[in-house]
C-alpha cells in the first residue's frame, strides 16, 4: 500500500495519518474515516518506522493511528516518536498483543488508546469518544483539568466580548470555579475595559516569547476582576505588529491550566496562527452571531472551519442581540435554515446593556441580573459546569461534553 492521500487542510475532517502493516486494519481505518465523513485520511504502509518517517517529512496530523507490531519494543519505539508529536496530536496504537501491562505502559506514555487487532469501526469510534489525548509526550492530570472555551464573532459588534465576559462572570461567581479570560485581540480588545480593568504590556511579552513563559511571567500580566476571575488582555500601540506564533497558545494554556477550571478565549476575527491553534485546542468552540443574513453566511463558514480544526470539540452557535430591530434580523427559523444548524443559545437584545455595563464596569449578568440575557448566559455557564455538581468536579450532561476527551488535541 502506498500513500493513498495527501494530508490537506482543505478537506473535511481532521488530518488523520494511519501507519499500518496489514490490509484488514487499513480497511477498518478506511471504513472508520468514511463513517466520520473525514476526507483527508492518509493511510501508509508500515508501522512505527513509517510513522517516524512521515512525521519527520510532513505536517503533523491531528490523529496518528500506528501499528506497533513491527517494533520489538513498542514502548521504546513510541517514546522515540514522541519528540515528533506536537502536544495537540493524539496517538492511537494498534497491535496483535492483548496485554494489560503493554496497555498501561502505553497509557503512561501519553498514548490516547491501544486497540488490539482486529480493529473495528466501533472500537475506533469508542476510542475517539473516550480518548484521553495522547501526544506520546504524556499528559499530566494537572494539565488535563481545564476546559478551554473559544468564542469568535461571525461579525464585529455582535457581542462576542459581552458573551465571553458574561460567561466567565457566571462561572466564576455563580459556580465558584476559577476562570481565566483571555483576550487575543492585542490591538483592539475591549474585554479588560468592559470589566473596568486596565491592560498592561505583560500579555504581549509573554506571547511573543513562549519559551520563557511561566506562571510568574504570566502572573505579572494578570488582571484581577476577583480572585476567581482573572483576565489577560493587551492594548498594544497600533503601529506595532506583535509577533505571535501558535506556540504561544500552547505555552499560555499550559500555564493557565495548572490553576484554572475554565479558560475562556475571546478571539479576534483574523485567522492567524495563534487563533487557529486556540480553536484546535478548544474543548468548546463557539461562534457568536446576530440573526442577520450577512452574519449567517459567516457563521456557516466559521462553524465549518472550526469543525475542521477541532472535530471533537463541542461546537456551539450563540445568537446574541436577538430581537434588535437595527441588526437586520431574518428571524431564528430562517437563520437556522440558511446556516443549516440549530442555535444553541439565543441571547435577547437588552436595550440597557451598553449603558449599564459600561457605566458600572461589570459583566452583563452582574449589571442586569434579572434580564433574560443574563439568564441565557447563565444557562450556558450551567451547561459547561454541570447543573448540580459541586465545584471542582463537573459531570456534564452527555449532550454537552466540552471536556469530551481529547483525542485530536488537547491536553485539556
Ligand atoms: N444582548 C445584548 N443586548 C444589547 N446590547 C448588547 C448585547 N450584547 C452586546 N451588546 C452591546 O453591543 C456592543 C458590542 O458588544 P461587544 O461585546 O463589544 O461586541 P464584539 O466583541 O462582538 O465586537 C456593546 O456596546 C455591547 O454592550
Ligand atoms: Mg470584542
Amino acid at each position: 500500500m502506498a500513500s493513498e492521500n495527501t494530508l490537506t487542510a482543505q478537506a473535511t475532517g481532521p488530518r488523520l495519518l494511519a501507519c499500518l502493516s496489514d490490509q484488514t486494519s487499513a480497511q477498518a481505518i478506511r471504513d472508520f474515516a468514511a463513517a466520520q465523513r473525514w476526507r483527508n485520511a492518509a493511510i501508509v504502509d508500515g508501522g512505527v518506522v513509517a510513522a517516524h518517517g512521515q512525521l519527520q517529512q510532513n505536517t503533523a496530523p491531528n490523529l496518528l493511528i500506528v501499528d506497533i507490531d513491527d517494533a520489538e519494543d513498542p514502548v521504546q519505539a513510541l517514546y522515540a516518536l514522541a519528540d515528533l508529536c506536537p502536544p495537540e496530536m493524539s496517538v492511537i496504537a494498534i497491535g496483535h498483543r492483548n496485554d494489560l501491562n503493554l496497555y498501561r505502559d502505553l497509557m503512561e506514555l501519553g498514548v490516547t488508546d491501544y486497540l488490539p487487532k482486529p480493529i473495528t469501526v466501533a472500537a475506533l469510534e469508542r476510542s475517539l469518544r473516550r480518548g484521553k489525548r495522547g501526544s506520546g509526550g504524556g499528559a499530566t492530570e494537572e494539565t488535563n483539568k481545564a476546559q478551554v472555551i473559544t468564542l469568535m464573532g461571525a461579525r464585529g459588534g455582535v457581542g462576542t466580548t459581552t458573551v465571553a465576559a458574561g460567561l466567565a462572570w457566571c462561572i466564576a461567581h455563580l459556580h465558584h470555579r476559577s476562570v481565566a479570560l483571555l483576550d487575543l485581540d492585542l490591538h483592539f480588545g475591549n474585554l479588560a475595559l468592559s470589566l473596568d480593568l486596565v491592560p498592561g504590556p505583560g500579555l504581549r511579552e509573554a506571547l511573543e516569547y513562549p519559551a520563557r513563559m511561566d506562571a510568574r511571567l504570566l502572573g505579572s500580566a494578570m488582571l484581577h476582576e476577583s480572585p476567581q476571575l482573572r483576565v489577560l488582555a493587551a492594548e498594544e500601540p497600533l503601529i506595532d505588529q506583535p509577533s505571535v506564533t501558535a506556540a504561544a497558545a500552547d505555552a499560555v494554556l499550559s500555564v493557565l491550566r495548572a490553576d484554572c477550571d475554565f479558560i475562556i478565549v475571546d478571539l479576534p476575527r483574523h485567522l492567524d496562527e495563534i487563533v487557529r491553534r486556540m480553536i484546535t485546542i478548544g474543548t468548546t468552540v463557539g461562534v457568536v452571531t446576530d440573526l442577520s443574513l450577512a452574519a449567517a453566511r459567516d457563521t456557516l463558514r466559521l462553524a465549518e472551519f472550526n469543525k475542521v480544526l477541532s472535530p471533537t470539540a463541542k461546537h456551539v452557535v450563540i445568537a446574541n442581540q436577538v430581537g434588535a430591530a437595527h441588526r437586520g434580523e431574518v428571524g431564528r427559523t430562517e437563520f437556522e435554515r440558511v446556516v443549516g444548524l440549530n442555535l444553541d443559545l439565543a441571547i435577547p437584545f437588552e436595550p440597557q446593556t451598553a449603558l449599564t455595563t459600561s457605566s458600572t464596569g461589570t459583566a452583563l449578568p452582574a449589571a442586569l441580573r434579572n434580564s433574560k440575557a443574563a439568564a441565557e448566559i447563565g444557562a450556558f455557564a450551567t451547561l459547561l459546569c454541570g447543573a448540580e455538581v459541586p465545584a471542582k468536579r463537573s459531570l456534564l450532561p452527555t449532550k454537552f461534553l466540552p471536556s469530551l476527551p481529547g483525542w485530536l488535541k488537547r491536553s485539556a
